[in-house]
């Protein structure tokens, strides 16, 4: 097992280059599966653990994928006749579910095992496959995979029940070769659901309005391959911006769409740190005590669920009392206890944390009970007084790039070792 030690007490300073985003490409790989004729090459595809599961996923269908660097694949699914997504690496993760709405619009079927994913709540697909059924398939799930079968799919008007980003995006790449016009309202518009759109027409699908309220898909007889290059990661770009606050550093965080970061950029502001926006950088810098703020997720344009975690860090130690409130995920708060470890002050009630600052948190031993956790007590571990081990680091590892080599290239103390646990 390997753990990330780190040194706190460094004000992280320079430029750190953000890489393209977890949740665009865990999307735009498995709708490459729709191409059936023709090579998708897919650029800024981020160094995770996640996109390498995808690329298992990809080969067990039956795609040719290859590495043409660190960034760029090269997905080749025109001899794909597969449809059945049942392996361990497809229940690992939680966007092996878009291979449900790529398989369906192919084949008219697929068979795909439920998917796993962060423990932050209870994920269900039932607006995905309320989606999928509207368009005419017939859907069941049985020993835990989830199978479905149309005739043919034909557009349909959905309305979703909750604003969802994965049910918008699987069910706008099932809708992509049905025939006729799909409507889907109460979508959700973050970024990387106007990018998976953006790489569906790329490949000669019809859609428009992906990033408002309403988006209309006029079915195309298929998809070919193209070349795409992945947006920048917004919540990667979020954390450091955060861990810059935290460590009272000067961070230039680059490649960059700042327009994506404004919720979070605007709370950093209002906390008193100094946020400048470039073309397509930010630059964040403290030189005064931060102050305590209130902060609620929601859907994009509104503050980021997948950076609340990291938020909590930071205010550990901001003077003041701040709240998050917690609106997507019912259990969002686990990384908590964890702080708690380090000397945070805060208290869990239902979906709020009550966040008193501390003057200083210690060096401990915890844990990344997920993803954004982990990110979480890394921007605490800078921070800390001493040394902090972070353990089950797998999960940073799922959709953080080399996050320890990016941290010490800041000035940070932080390395990776490998125990027997
Ligand atoms: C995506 O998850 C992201 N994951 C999550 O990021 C992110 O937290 C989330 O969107 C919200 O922004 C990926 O893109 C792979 P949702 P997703 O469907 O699509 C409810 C990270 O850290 N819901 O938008 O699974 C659901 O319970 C990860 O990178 C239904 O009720 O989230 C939740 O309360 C963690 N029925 C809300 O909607 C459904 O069919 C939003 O979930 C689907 C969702």
């Amino acid at each position: 097992m390997e753990r990330l030690v780190i040194n706190g007490g460094t004000a992280l300073r320079g430029s750190v280059e953000i890489n393209g985003a977890k949740n665009a490409a865990v999307a735009i790989l498995p709708a490459a599966v729709v191409a059936s004729k023709g090579k998708c090459v897919i650029d800024n595809i981020p160094d995770i653990e996640d996109v390498h599961c995808l690329e298992r996923i990809l080969r067990s269908l039956g795609c040719t994928v290859n590495k043409l660097d660190n960034n760029t694949l090269e997905v080749d699914s025109s001899d794909v006749t597969n449809f059945d997504a049942c392996t361990d690496d497809v229940r690992r993760m939680r966007a092996s579910y878009y291979f449900i709405g790529a398989l369906l619009t192919r084949f008219k079927q697929a068979k795909v095992q439920l998917p796993g994913g962060c423990p932050i709540g209870v994920r269900p697909i039932d607006q995905h496959i309320k989606g999928f059924e509207a368009l005419g398939a017939e859907v069941v799930i049985e020993h835990g995979s989830v199978i479905l079968k149309a005739d043919k799919l034909v557009g349909a008007d959905i309305f979703f029940d909750v604003v969802s980003v994965g049910a918008t995006i699987n069910v706008m790449i099932a809708a992509t070769l049905a025939e006729g016009i799909t409507t889907l309202e109460n979508v959700a518009k973050e970024p990387h659901v106007v990018d998976v759109a953006n790489f569906l027409n790329t490949m000669g699908a019809n859609i428009k309005g992906a990033g408002t309220d309403i988006i209309r898909i006029m079915g195309v007889k298929e998809l070919k391959g193209c070349s795409y290059s992945v947006i920048p990661d917004q919540i990667e770009a979020g954390t450091f911006m955060i861990a810059a606050a935290a460590t009272k550093g000067d961070v230039t965080i680059t490649n960059v769409i700042p327009k994506h970061l404004e919720s979070i950029s605007a709370k950093l502001k209002e906390m008193g740190a100094i946020v400048e926006e470039g073309d397509d950088s930010i630059r964040v810098t403290v030189d005064k005590e931060l102050k305590g703020v209130n902060i609620k997720t929601t859907p994009y344009p509104g503050f980021p669920t997948d950076v609340q975690q990291p938020m909590s860090a930071l205010l550990s130690t901001v003077a003041g009392r701040s709240l998050i409130t917690e609106s997507i995920w019912e259990n969002r708060h686990k990384h908590i206890d964890e702080l708690k470890k380090m000397g945070s002050n805060i208290k869990v009630e239902g979906r709020v944390a009550i966040i008193d600052g501390v003057k200083k948190l210690t060096g401990a031993i915890v844990k990344a009970t997920d993803l954004r956790a982990g990110a979480a007590m890394v921007i605490a571990g800078l921070v800390a007084e001493g040394e902090t081990q972070i353990t089950s680091i797998e999960h940073i590892d799922r959709g953080y790039p080399h996050i320890e080599n990016k941290f010490s290239a800041l000035g940070a103390d932080i390395h990776r070792i490998k125990v027997q646990e």
